[in-house]
């Protein structure tokens, strides 16, 4: 029997392929994973267009308990539904890895993820270097590396992507102007300076959904939005063709 990974897109329970659904629909235990990124609707609603009983699996239940799951998919059709794509955080990489060298079969169903979903800004996905994950501040490990990520790309001209840290069980999402902040802590302790007030950044929120926010500009101006509910990711862009400029600018006005 077959283990699947089913990436479930971006904003609601709809954005499930047919391919996808087709396989909730007679898997015989299907969990969501609910730590990695965050949907615009709650489980109710997914069990509501399957169909079928939804359990929501916690980090904890995919790492500690990883095992048993993949042991279970020896014997019967068991699906994991993961918020956007599949590969787009390291955890389920993890779990295609343990589950091939376990010898169980794996399928895996994409879907639109954030990393693909942020071309709607204009800039060009070829173009874009290493992606930067920003932590919550923790004055015991202070993290630098999202900003030594950044000036790699930035030498390179390259587009950096900023994912941003999230609880979901708290509800504890970090917001553009946090990330911003968390930047500017990490500048400061550096001696080379990189990003100023008028370094031109895009905030992007809720890719994928009908309410989704882009917006162009300074890092103080995108600092002082309010992006709305989560998900969230800032772009630091670097060398610009004028093409992918022009784009951008058009969401100027959403300032
Ligand atoms: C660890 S990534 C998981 C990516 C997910 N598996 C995918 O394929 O999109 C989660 C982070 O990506 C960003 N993100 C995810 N979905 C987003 C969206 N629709 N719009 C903006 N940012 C998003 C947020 O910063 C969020 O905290």
């Amino acid at each position: 029997m077959t283990l699947y990974l089913i990436g479930i897109g971006l904003c609601d329970e709809k954005d499930i392929s047919v391919k996808g659904l087709e396989i909730v629909k007679n898997a015989r235990a299907v969990y969501v994973e609910q730590y990695t990124n965050v949907l615009q609707v709650g489980v109710d609603r997914l069990e509501t267009l399957y169909g079928r009983k939804v359990e929501i699996a916690a980090r904890e239940d995919i790492e500690k308990r990883g095992g048993e799951i993949i042991a279970s998919a020896r014997d019967t059709d068991v699906a994991i539904l993961i918020v956007g794509d599949v590969f787009s955080a390291t955890t389920h990489s993890d779990l295609y890895l343990r589950a091939r060298q376990a010898g169980v079969a794996v399928h895996v169903v994409h879907n639109a993820s954030v990393m693909t979903a942020i071309g709607a800004t204009g800039l060009s996905l070829y173009k874009f270097g290493k992606t930067a994950s920003v932590p919550f501040y923790s004055s015991e490990h202070p993290v630098d590396t999202p900003y030594t990520i950044l000036s790699e790309n930035l030498l390179l001209g390259m587009h950096t992507l900023m994912l941003l840290d999230l609880d979901p069980k708290t509800r504890r999402f970090m917001t553009i102007s946090e990330a911003i902040v968390e930047l500017r802590r990490m500048e400061e302790r550096k001696e080379n300076h990189i990003i100023r007030d008028n370094t031109l950044v895009v905030g992007c929120a809720r890719l994928g959904c009908p309410d989704s926010r882009i917006a162009f500009g300074t890092l103080s101006e995108i600092e002082k939005i309010d992006f709305g509910k989560p998900p969230s990711c800032l772009i630091i862009p670097g060398q610009m063709h004028f093409m992918e400029e022009d784009v951008l600018r058009t969401f100027n006005r959403e300032l």
